[in-house]
């Protein structure tokens, strides 16, 4: 089995500045990038924007500048926001970088070489908000506009030659890979629906345009620029030097792990990709999975429908741990989530003060008065701590597989459980009351910090600063975090000096 891991968000478009949905892909790509790198894979982690096509221009020239120098601008407040949720992301690709050209016209290339391209004329809607063509039947009418019905995004009429792509041709394949390969699109109930979709038929899809620029050019034809999405798509390949297959990130990492996207934006990466690809006669990568949408009252959080709410607000309020944490725990990883600040200040009491911080604390401060910050000299587990100890090892193969399955819910869960646990435990086994009983009190503080150290690793992914932070405690550095070593009972050396550390996670007051 091959122990490399590529994992790709969606590669926003620099039209406005990113919001909280964009952080919300970032943040759970990070989270599984990291655990997959501690887990002792090669991971290659990768974001960007998606800076070509008419929704860039129109926005570009609203503000009455060159949509180069406007891109630059905004994209450079997505690459911002990478450093502020502390993504670990290897590269940020741009689409707008010649690198990428070349990439996409070579796909083009072998596209048009193998008779998978013809020119034509499209005549139908559009949705430059969504970069989207719809048929007939996907449009509604609100308030006297013409509508998509799924994203509710106006639509205009486009009648305009241009180069098609035999996607009709696809549908067999497309529906025999989908059912030999029933985990390529996550969760199932979306995959359902694509599956539907293309069972309904596909019809051949313009992927060019003529009556603007801001594109990358057909190669054989200039007064045509390539449709913005088989351009946005082809970044997953531009990435790894694609056409350069013999190089070794393209070696290393494709077909990619898996590209996480939002729902909106399924069907592109679960229809039009594989199909550009079985096409072009390259591998398909192994899962699409379409997370849920994070909502405004009852509605996407977008910039178009200007309900946004800012991660760097929050952040600066709140601190990034804990967004992070109220992400991946508090949504349900798959379905449509909401945040607000009265939830987030929730869950940072319960969880994170009450249960993580305070254990940490309380262990920390009763070694401090007993141990004078030290690892017990001595200690023999009985059966109370061996229950506790052996829940991690126990589920060691369980946790890699709910990372595994973007399964993130039954990861924090088990997170969680522990912590209850691990604090029970502490107030069962009554330490203060064995100041008689050397061999139990040092046995007890071992347990304690062992527990400490693993329910790190454990969170390392989720919220790597803090983790970090506690396992200071120990000395332990990025480096050494590794997850297999949550087995191990008996890591920590015997005798041996820790460190005190800072409150991780402040009790927020709150007045109802
Ligand atoms: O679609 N909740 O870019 P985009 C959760 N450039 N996630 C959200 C969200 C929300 N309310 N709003 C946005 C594009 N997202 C294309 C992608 S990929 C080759 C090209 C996240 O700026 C989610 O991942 O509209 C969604 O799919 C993506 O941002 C759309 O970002
Ligand atoms: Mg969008």
């Amino acid at each position: 089995m091959s122990k490399n891991y590529y994992i790709t968000t969606p590669i926003y478009y620099p039209s406005a500045k990113p919001h909280m949905g964009h952080a919300y892909s970032s943040i759970i790509a990070d989270i599984f990038a990291r655990f997959k790198r501690i887990q002792g894979y090669k991971v290659y982690f990768l974001t960007g924007t998606d800076e070509h096509g008419q929704k860039i221009q129109r926005a570009a020239e609203k503000k009455g500048k060159d949509p180069q120098s406007f891109c630059d601008e905004i994209s450079q407040t997505f690459r911002d926001l990478s450093d502020i949720l502390n993504l670990s992301n290897d590269d940020f690709i741009r689409t707008t970088e010649s690198r990428h050209t070349k990439s996409v016209q070579n796909l083009w290339n072998i596209l048009e070489k193998k008779g998978e391209i013809y020119l034509s004329k499209y005549s139908g809607w559009y949705s430059v908000s969504d970069e989207a063509f719809y048929s007939e039947e996907e449009i509604d009418t609100k308030d006297g506009n013409k509508i998509a019905k799924s994203s509710g995004s106006k639509v205009e009429w486009v009648e305009e030659e241009s180069y098609f792509f035999k996607l009709s041709k696809w549908q067999e394949p497309l529906l025999k890979f989908y059912s030999e390969n029933p985990n390529f699109i996550l969760p199932i109930s979306r995959k359902n629906e694509v599956v539907s979709f293309v069972n309904s038929g596909l019809k051949d899809l313009s992927i060019s345009r003529k009556s603007f620029s801001w594109g990358i050019k057909v190669p054989s034809n200039k007064d045509h620029v390539i449709y913005v999405w088989l351009d946005a798509l082809t970044n997953y390949l531009s990435a790894l030097n694609y056409p350069d297959t013999k190089n070794k990130l393209y070696i290393d990492f494709w077909p990619a792990t898996i590209h996480l996207i939002g729902k909106d934006i399924l069907r592109f990466h679960a229809v039009y990709w594989p199909a550009f690809l079985l096409a072009a006669n390259i591998p398909l990568p192994s899962r699409v999975y379409g997370h849920g949408w994070i909502l405004s009252g009852e509605e996407k959080m977008s910039k178009s429908k200007g309900n946004i709410l800012d991660p760097i607000e929050i952040i600066k309020i709140y601190g990034l741990d804990s967004l992070r944490y109220y992400l991946a725990k508090e949504v349900s990883f798959g379905n449509d989530g909401n945040i607000s600040k009265q939830k987030l200040e929730n869950t940072i009491n319960s969880d994170l003060a009450n249960n993580f911080g305070n254990l940490c604390q309380r262990v920390l401060s009763f070694n401090e008065k007993n141990f004078k910050l030290a690892t017990p000299k001595t200690y023999t587990f009985n059966s109370n701590d061996l229950s506790l100890l052996d829940r991690f090892k126990n589920n060691y193969e369980n946790l890699i597989k709910f990372i595994d399955n973007q399964d993130l819910n039954s990861y924090m869960n088990f997170i969680v459980e522990s912590l209850f646990a691990s604090n029970k435990y502490f107030n069962d086994q009554e330490p203060w009351n064995k100041k008689n009983d050397d061999e139990r009190l040092n046995t007890i503080i071992y347990v304690s910090l062992e527990i400490i150290r693993k329910i790190s690793i454990m969170l390392y992914p989720v919220i790597p600063n803090s983790s970090l932070k506690a396992l200071n405690i120990f000395n332990l550095k990025e480096k050494d975090v590794k997850f297999e070593t949550i087995k191990k009972h008996d890591f920590l050396t015997k005798n041996t000096k820790i460190n005190k550390i800072d409150i991780l996670f402040n009790k927020i007051q709150k007045n109802d």
